[in-house]
């Protein structure tokens, strides 16, 4: 017997580390296809904060980036670590845009206040997908009348389809096809967020 068997806080860890490897285990088991690799998010967030830092390299103290939330939780958490930028600033701003299923309902609204003191400042917004294009054109109309510098958008996906590609968005991660997508921040009825890459989800799990 050594001599961690019969230390309780090494078997509460132990334990710890088996939940949560079943956890993981089936949460991977309600996804049919892994579109987007963690991976290649990892890349692609690196290759993105490369090319919005140059961007903005004339915006020392001055841009702001605002995560749509929850959606873009993980992807801006990630991205604004990828910044170079020396200071920067972030504001959270939430918008109801569907109801929480795999349905998309058009009718977009900010939920609370709007971030605040963004006048002269380089706004960039970072969300999750770009579908309907309602929460991408609503905020960047909310920005632009406060008084912002410039307002632009960054999205980890863009939907391949009409309403997306027509709204302007600055920087995109990836291009997907027309299906409904979780992981990595983006959820059905608020569950899968946690996984680190972009799934479809199997049918049989898409029940609330
Ligand atoms: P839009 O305003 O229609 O462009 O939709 C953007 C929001 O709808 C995103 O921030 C997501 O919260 C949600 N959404 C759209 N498509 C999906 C999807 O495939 N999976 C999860 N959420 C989605
Ligand atoms: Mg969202």
């Amino acid at each position: 017997m050594n001599s961690t068997t019969n230390n309780p806080t090494h078997d509460a860890h132990d334990h710890l580390r088996h939940a949560t490897a079943a956890h993981v285990d089936r949460i991977h088991e309600d996804i049919d296809r892994v579109l987007v690799p963690s991976a290649a998010i990892a890349s692609r967030v690196r290759a993105l904060g490369a090319m919005i830092g140059e961007d903005y390299a004339h915006a020392d103290g001055r841009l702001t980036v605002v995560p749509v939330m929850t959606g873009s939780l993980l992807f801006a958490a990630d991205l604004v670590r990828a910044l170079p930028q020396r200071r920067m600033r972030i504001q959270l701003t939430t918008v109801s845009s569907y109801g929480g299923k795999s349905t998309t309902s058009g009718g977009s609204s900010v939920v609370g206040a709007l971030p605040k003191h963004l006048e002269g400042h380089h706004v960039l917004i970072v969300d999750d997908i770009l579908d309907s294009g309602g929460t991408i054109r609503l905020l960047r109309a909310e920005f632009e009348a406060c008084g912002a510098a410039s307002v632009r958008a960054c999205v980890l996906l863009r939907k391949r389809i009409p309403s997306a590609m027509a709204t302007p968005c600055e920087y995109v991660g990836f291009e997907i096809g027309d299906e409904f997508v979780v992981g990595y921040g983006l959820d059905f009825d608020d569950l899968y967020r946690n996984l680190p890459y972009v799934g479809s989800l199997r049918k049989e799990a898409q029940v609330r």
